[in-house]
């Protein structure tokens, strides 16, 4: 593997140094970081724990080879092609005209909605942190935890106060910039990230009782699937790796030259599958040993799961490090999300990062009270029977990255084409690997975006 230094890549238009990853090792870490977060420790495990466990899990990874894989790879090949931010990417390398940068717009406005509620779930996992170390969500009676939990959640100052900070907190890492701040920080919190929960997963599975919880996620059971419940798998698919809204190419943009991108990618993908089953690891056979259900919901990590640790001996410990965790996996995921606005409004507008951080950042207080309120003061403000927490949740992981998916895959297959996407993915011919690059070829031409249509329409309804 490569792991010399290479400094900023150099930018051909402008004949500037643009800012970018710095090794092998810092790209893995920030990639790996970005797919990394509360979609692994707290979508994945409730997902799973109502949608029936094993077979949920098997449709989610037939969903991230077939669906997963392609767009990711295209996204990052795009983005390192054109280095720029994700609507400038697609205005270079579209055929004049056409409208394509409109994938990147609709990116935009998903990251937007996404950090609203996803800045929410990190807010309380960082209030959970120090309520964890206080010892005030230590009770093993499911009641105790819901009481403390709703108390949080519904007061609104405290719900205000938390999410404000975790922006700030991300907000100030990305001004340091994509080296010494995404690729820095990432660097370090990964590993530890791995390592704390390999702790938690095998405390979990020393339980007596553990193998139930393990059977629940190892067994399939397929007579619970029905055509949402593979929308929402396939949608968990495109949350988890980041894709569908130009994360990745803009994170494919800081890609070093000769990285090999197929390669990365895999690795990411099967890290982020790791990650997840370590956390399905580390909460099912707890849940079942200590006879609680795996079907709660949302409130799966904050109400259960305090629960489960309280009931375990040398459970305050496992559980303030099971929230520090948690919140580690936020920050790096958030960090990816508030990248795309800010790389593409300083890349577009000629402003600061500095300056489109802070823009962002009051933007995104704004729109993010809407979800940090949807348990308090705006609980009863519903659009489609949704509250905006709910409806940005939905909306995003069921609609607008699907839809951005399709359309990523449409634009390699049928205006980039095979010999472009042969040169690109093989680094203008440094790397063999042009039979995985005529299997990806048909995937994006034919087969993901015919998948991802289908289940879109079924699971809507629509078909
Ligand atoms: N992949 C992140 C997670 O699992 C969430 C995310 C979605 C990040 C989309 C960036 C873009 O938590």
């Amino acid at each position: 593997m490569d792991q010399d230094k290479q400094s900023s890549t150099p930018n051909a238009a402008t004949g500037t140094s643009r800012d970018g990853f710095t090794s092998s090792f810092g790209v893995l870490a920030a990639t790996l970081g970005s797919a990394v977060g509360l979609g692994n420790i707290w979508k994945f495990p409730y997902l799973t724990g109502t949608n029936g466990g094993a077979s949920f899990l098997v449709v989610y990874i037939i969903a991230t080879l077939l669906v997963g894989l392609p767009v990711m790879i295209s996204e990052i090949m795009l983005g390192r092609k054109a280095k720029a931010d994700a609507v400038t990417t697609f205005q270079k390398l579209a055929p004049a005209g056409q409208p394509w940068w409109l994938i990147s717009a609709s990116g935009v406005l998903a990251a937007f909605l996404i950090i609203a509620f996803y800045s929410e779930v990190a807010a309380w996992v960082f209030a959970y942190v120090f309520k964890a170390i206080g010892g005030a969500i230590l009770s093993s009676d499911p009641k105790v935890t819901s009481a403390a939990f709703k108390t949080l959640i519904s007061d609104p100052v405290q719900a205000l106060l938390w999410q404000w900070l975790v922006l700030l907190l991300i907000g100030g890492i990305l001004l340091l910039g994509v080296a010494k701040g995404i690729e820095a920080v990432t660097k370090k919190l990964m590993p530890l990230l791995f390592v704390l929960l390999l702790v938690v997963a095998v405390r979990s599975l020393m339980l007596p009782g553990a193998m139930k919880g393990v059977e629940f996620l190892l067994a399939p059971d397929f007579s619970r699937l029905s055509a949402g419940v593979v929308l929402t798998a396939v949608g968990l698919a495109f949350f988890k790796l980041s894709i569908g809204m130009g994360t990745m190419m803009t994170y494919g943009s800081y890609f070093r030259d000769n990285q090999n991108i197929p390669t990365t990618t895999l690795r990411v993908m099967g890290a982020d599958l790791f990650v997840s089953m370590l956390a399905g690891l580390a909460i099912f056979p707890a849940v079942f040993a200590f006879g609680f259900a795996p079907g709660a919901g949302p409130s799966l990590l904050f109400i259960t799961i305090p629960a489960v640790f309280a009931s375990m001996p040398l459970g305050h410990v496992f559980m303030v490090v099971f929230f520090v965790l948690a919140a580690i996996a936020s920050t790096g995921a958030l960090l990816s999300l508030l990248e795309v606005p800010v790389s593409v409004m300083s890349g577009r507008l000629g402003i600061s990062r500095k300056r489109a951080t802070v823009i962002n950042l009051l933007v995104l207080a704004l729109i993010g009270s809407g979800c940090a309120l949807s348990n308090s003061t705006l609980s009863g403000f519903t659009l489609f029977g949704k509250t905006l927490f709910d409806l940005f949740d939905f909306l995003t992981s069921n609609i607008l990255l699907p839809l951005g998916g399709i359309f990523i895959c449409l634009f390699v297959g049928y205006v980039w084409g095979l010999a472009r996407l042969k040169q690109a993915l093989s680094n203008e011919g440094a790397l063999e690997n042009g039979r995985l690059v005529r299997v990806l070829f048909v995937l994006v031409r034919f087969v993901s975006p015919l998948l991802i249509l289908v289940v879109m329409l079924r699971g809507l309804g629509v078909l």
